[in-house]
């Protein structure tokens, strides 16, 4: 069986954008693949030193999050920090990346932006290093990931090459897998993020979900009811089209907005029972889970382990194959 290795930061409650863009994929993709999925503690400190105290609580909302949306408990579940040969295995890796190629990382250079350049931390910089030691230290054959991920898929198999070249053959190439993955507004129309209060959680309940919903954006030039509206200019119709299922009942919604056949509101209304009804398994699940944390901490130690026992394994190779092993 292939493997597949990915993950999240854990900074807080997955959404609704990620089950779009990749945890549905991960669920189909789970019965095809050894499957490891990484919880980035270490990542977080990249930009939010400051969240350390939340660390392990939504370390336990993220495992909550993948064990709802139907990831099975057979999987590897892990925490990066506690599979301490990932960290050895990046100290390894920055001797063979050039700084200049770092400062060329298009995704690195835009969140650093983000943050004023001059501003971050080594570990910032060089995070997708360790990325490429997450993803080698289990010799992934696949990545799934967002777009967003892809100069670090890039850089891996550039780690690759050169490893490989001065070392010996120890690795082989990962394969991104990016999912169908459209990118989900929050319901502002801006990036959907957690720290920008427009997300939509698994966490969230129904009520909370219909009120968020009920705020969304819709089209501006519609001010009363009975101007017809633009759906190409409504962001509750862009969520329709990716959550209802039925597509003459796309259409259906498109002509009477159209022809100021039916209130944003009750549109709204519609498009959170649409919403509210693909994720009711999801959240009950999740709630099992949540109330049960003995059992959520007992498959990420599991996890640790398993994770642990098979990255060990690369690094011994890789100790050989550097000359720092030390067998006597
Ligand atoms: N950078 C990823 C994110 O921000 C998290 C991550 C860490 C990851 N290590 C990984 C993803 C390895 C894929 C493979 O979501």
């Amino acid at each position: 069986m292939k493997r597949i290795l990915t993950g999240d930061r854990p900074t807080g409650n997955l959404h609704l954008g990620h089950y779009l863009g990749t945890l549905k994929n991960r669920v189909k993709l789970q019965d095809f693949y050894e499957c490891f999925f990484i919880i980035a503690d270490l990542q977080v400190f990249t930009d939010h030193l400051q969240d350390s105290e939340k660390i392990a609580a939504n370390v336990f909302e993220v495992a909550c999050d993948y064990l709802g949306v139907g990831l099975k408990e057979s999987n590897c579940f892990f925490i990066q920090s506690q599979v301490p040969e990932l960290s050895e295995l990046s100290m390894y890796f920055s001797f063979l990346v050039n700084i200049s190629e770092l400062k060329r990382n298009p995704t690195v250079k835009s969140e650093a932006e983000m943050y004023g350049v001059s501003n971050i931390n080594l570990g910032f910089f060089s995070y997708p290093v360790s990325q490429a030691a997450d993803i080698l230290a289990f010799k992934a054959d696949v990545v799934p990931c967002g777009q967003d991920q892809l100069p670090h898929i890039f850089q891996t198999r550039e780690i690759v090459r050169i490893f490989n070249n001065h070392f010996g053959p120890i690795f082989k190439d990962p394969e991104e897998l990016i999912g169908e993955c459209p990118i989900l507004k929050g319901i502002d129309g801006r990036k959907m993020s957690k720290s920008l209060g427009n997300t939509i959680s698994f966490a969230q309940t129904e009520d909370e979900t219909e009120k968020k919903i009920l705020n969304m954006l819709t089209d501006e030039g519609r001010v009363r009811l009975k101007d017809p509206g633009n759906p190409q200019k409504c962001l509750a119709f862009s969520y329709l089209c990716f959550f209802e299922k039925d597509i003459d009942e796309i259409h259906n919604i498109e002509n009477l907005c159209m022809s100021a056949g039916i209130s944003c509101r009750d549109c709204k209304k519609r498009l959170s029972n649409i919403i509210n009804d693909e994720l009711r398994e999801i959240r009950e699940r999740r709630d099992f889970y949540h109330s049960d944390q003995e059992r959520v901490w007992n498959i990420l130690r599991k996890g640790n382990e398993k994770a642990r026992a098979e990255a060990s394994k690369t690094l011994e190779e890789v100790r050989e194959a550097m000359g720092i092993s030390y067998h006597s």
